[in-house]
């Protein structure tokens, strides 16, 4: 049994019995085959924390690059390989004029990650743009191509983290884009940062998009994270008018059911419950919440343990419990 070392965004020191890379299908085909030991496939697990500083068993990893571009009538559908780094697929879809992805610039992750965790940032989510997900069934080496309504989308969530979990390695991501100009400013802050300019450039909203982020979240190479730590939680329209009789000013959207058209609840930002808690800055060992962003807990020291990482999720999730009475849940994946 080998030692390997097991890169991750929150720059914590793990290792696990094997690290296999595969670059092709064939190759995946044989690894699924040879494989007699607990396993799990990573993007370049910037979204996981492994909870223990040994995995005992083999983590796969995607190497499968390139991509390819297909006309379809207005569209284009450019199929990237699922360990494309994400950025990288971005910045090659707006060099080449094609508008869709350029408000999920700069997130980290690979094109496989894209399609399994949905990412979403700045009014955009990749189900947007998904058109259909192509993948090896682990039990029997099959191909499957999943429609983008199969892959059953919701708010960083899929069919490959619930029902399927576990049961297909993505190979490939097919994404419909535009050579229309279709800019999304939606989110206000990208709104307000272009001054109501109409019609800005595809390289204009990639470059403001990355400079909101870096003003915001830490920077992957430098400090170590998972992003967004917990998901922005949901609660009903009457703990909603609870709560905005105790915090007036609390951030809040409308979650609407998009087949009946009517409300079903009230997103808050888990960043605003956290800030108001006066937990920014609030450290355990190595690990910190995000000074500027706090719904991201960051490897401050550069040295944070798993452990530390898990005692301040849990300080967070308990002093929110008892402040809101909400119950904030992980979007990182604990392994
Ligand atoms: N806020 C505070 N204090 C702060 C920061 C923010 O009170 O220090 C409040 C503000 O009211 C602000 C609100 O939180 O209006 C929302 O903040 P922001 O716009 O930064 O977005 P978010 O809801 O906190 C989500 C995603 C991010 C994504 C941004 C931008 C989740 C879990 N996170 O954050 O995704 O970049 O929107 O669209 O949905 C990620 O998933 O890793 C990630 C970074």
């Amino acid at each position: 049994m080998g030692n390997s070392t097991i890169p991750n965004t929150f720059g914590l020191s793990v290792t696990a019995d094997n690290f296999l890379t595969f670059t092709t299908v064939p190759q995946l085909r044989t690894i699924l085959n040879e494989l007699r030991q607990p396993f799990i496939v990573v993007g370049e697990a910037s979204n996981i924390l492994f909870t223990t500083k040994h995995y005992k068993g083999t983590v796969l990893r995607s190497g499968i690059t390139g991509y390819e571009f297909t006309e379809d009538g207005p569209d284009i559908l450019v199929t990237a390989g699922s360990g494309v780094h994400w950025d990288d697929f971005v910045a090659e879809v707006v060099r080449r004029n094609l508008w869709g992805a350029e408000n999920l610039s700069y997130i980290p992750g690979t094109v496989g990650a894209s399609a399994v965790q949905n990412i979403g940032a700045y009014g955009a989510e990749a189900k947007d743009i998904i058109h259909t997900v192509q993948a090896i069934e682990i039990a029997t080496g099959d191909k499957r191509i999943f429609s983008c309504e199969e892959c059953q989308y919701a708010y960083r969530s899929s069919i490959f983290k619930h029902e399927l979990a576990n049961s297909y390695v993505i190979i490939s991501v097919t994404y419909r884009l535009s050579r229309t100009p279709r800019p999304n400013l939606t989110y206000k802050p990208l709104a307000e940062a272009f001054d109501n300019k109409a019609n800005p450039s595809l390289d204009e909203i990639r470059n403001t998009v990355i400079q909101i982020r870096r003003s915001k979240l830490p920077e992957p190479s430098e400090i170590g994270s998972a992003g967004s730590f917990f998901m922005n939680p949901v609660i009903t329209i009457d703990e909603y008018e609870k709560l905005k009789k105790i915090y007036p000013d609390i951030p809040h959207y409308e979650v609407e059911d998009p087949k009946n058209h009517c409300i079903t609840g009230i997103k808050t930002p888990a960043a605003w419950l956290i800030d108001h808690a006066g937990l920014k800055g609030f450290s355990i060992g190595g690990a910190s919440v995000h000074l500027t962003q706090p719904l991201v807990l960051i490897n401050r020291s550069g040295t944070a343990t798993s452990d530390d990482i898990i005692a301040l999720s849990s300080h967070v999730i308990d002093t929110v419990k008892n402040m809101y009475n909400i119950t904030l849940r992980p979007e990182v994946i604990f392994v």
